[in-house]
């Protein structure tokens, strides 16, 4: 991660077993990502080795919960000052690591999540379109849904702002691989009271560690983002949530939204199939969205 723009506040040098390693306290103005938000680093390091790392950040603490973050990061630099005065084995032996950087190169270009439960409903139909538009075209393609996943919805730790990657290990971490490397990511969402159904919601709010991961460390990958919507009633109106929640997603991440494929009335209509010219308009929806930008 980028460590430009991070003020040095405390630095100690300590002789232990004929070795001298630092400890140095960092603290980085975030605030280009959030309000003042501020990001504390303690680094234990020999030369310029980084040996551990430890970080935190004023997002962390919610109201109820007075720890300040420069404190709680001074205390862990006062603890393993200690510790490596009495022990530096124990403190160079635990797990301070962070993840390596991220291959992109093993995605599929065209990511598709399914966020209907229902796998053979008409969300599922377009979604089968889809895949079969982008293969036509030579694109390879993987399919997510959600429903089927291990994904815990987001806690709001804002962790993720620390180490760019999420403090919960499962399903997600797929996904958010999968969506790191693709060139189009279409996000196929039925209206579930005015809104995005849960499954496909705790997805979208998770990938907040994606924005961590971004944000933090920068990408120069230009990607775009397709929204279909499918409503029961009839009206542009039924979609105005799922659009927005939707559009912000892809904005979060740094996708160009491109022009929502919007399909009503399925509650009279039932099966998509029957309407006539549509799957041939979301083709063409589709090849826009293939087009190299
Ligand atoms: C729990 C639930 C809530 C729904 N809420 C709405 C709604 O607020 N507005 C709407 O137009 N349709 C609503 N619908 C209808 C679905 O959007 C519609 O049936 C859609 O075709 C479902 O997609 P699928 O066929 O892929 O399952 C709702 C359906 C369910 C099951």
């Amino acid at each position: 991660m980028d460590e430009a723009g991070a003020i040095l506040i405390r630095k100690v040098e300590v002789l232990s077993g004929g070795v001298t390693y630092s400890l140095v306290l960092l603290e980085e103005d975030l605030s280009s990502l959030y309000p003042g938000m501020i990001r504390y680093t303690v680094e234990l390091k020999e030369k310029e080795s980084i040996l551990a790392r430890f970080r935190t950040n004023s997002y962390e603490y919610s109201p109820t919960v007075p720890n300040e973050p420069r404190a709680v990061a001074e205390r862990v630099m006062d603890r393993w000052e200690k510790e490596l005065r009495s022990d530096p084995a124990g403190i160079l032996s635990s797990e301070h690591s962070e993840s390596p950087p991220r291959n992109e190169g093993d995605s599929a270009d065209v990511v598709v999540i399914q966020g209907s439960p229902r796998p053979d409903g008409n969300c599922g139909i377009l979604c089968s379109w889809v895949v079969e538009e982008a293969e036509m075209a030579g694109r390879s393609v993987a399919i997510i849904f959600p429903h089927d996943l291990d994904i815990k919805p987001c806690i709001g730790c804002y962790q993720c702002y620390n180490t760019g990657t999420c403090t919960f290990s499962d399903d997600m971490d797929g996904i958010i691989h999968a969506v790191s490397g693709c060139d189009l990511l279409v996000v196929c969402s039925p209206v579930y009271t005015n809104t995005v159904p849960a499954g496909l919601k705790a997805v979208i709010d998770r990938f907040q560690a994606f924005h961590a991961e971004r944000s933090l460390g920068g990408s120069n990958k230009t990607q775009k983002g397709l929204l279909l919507g499918v409503a029961g009633r009839k009206g542009e109106r039924n979609f105005l949530c799922v659009t927005r929640v939707v559009e912000s997603f892809f904005l979060n991440l740094s996708m160009k939204p491109l022009s929502p494929f919007l399909v009503d009335r399925m509650d009279e209509v039932r099966d998509v199939r029957t309407m006539p010219e549509l799957r041939a308009r979301l083709a063409s929806a589709v090849r826009e969205g293939l087009e190299r930008s």
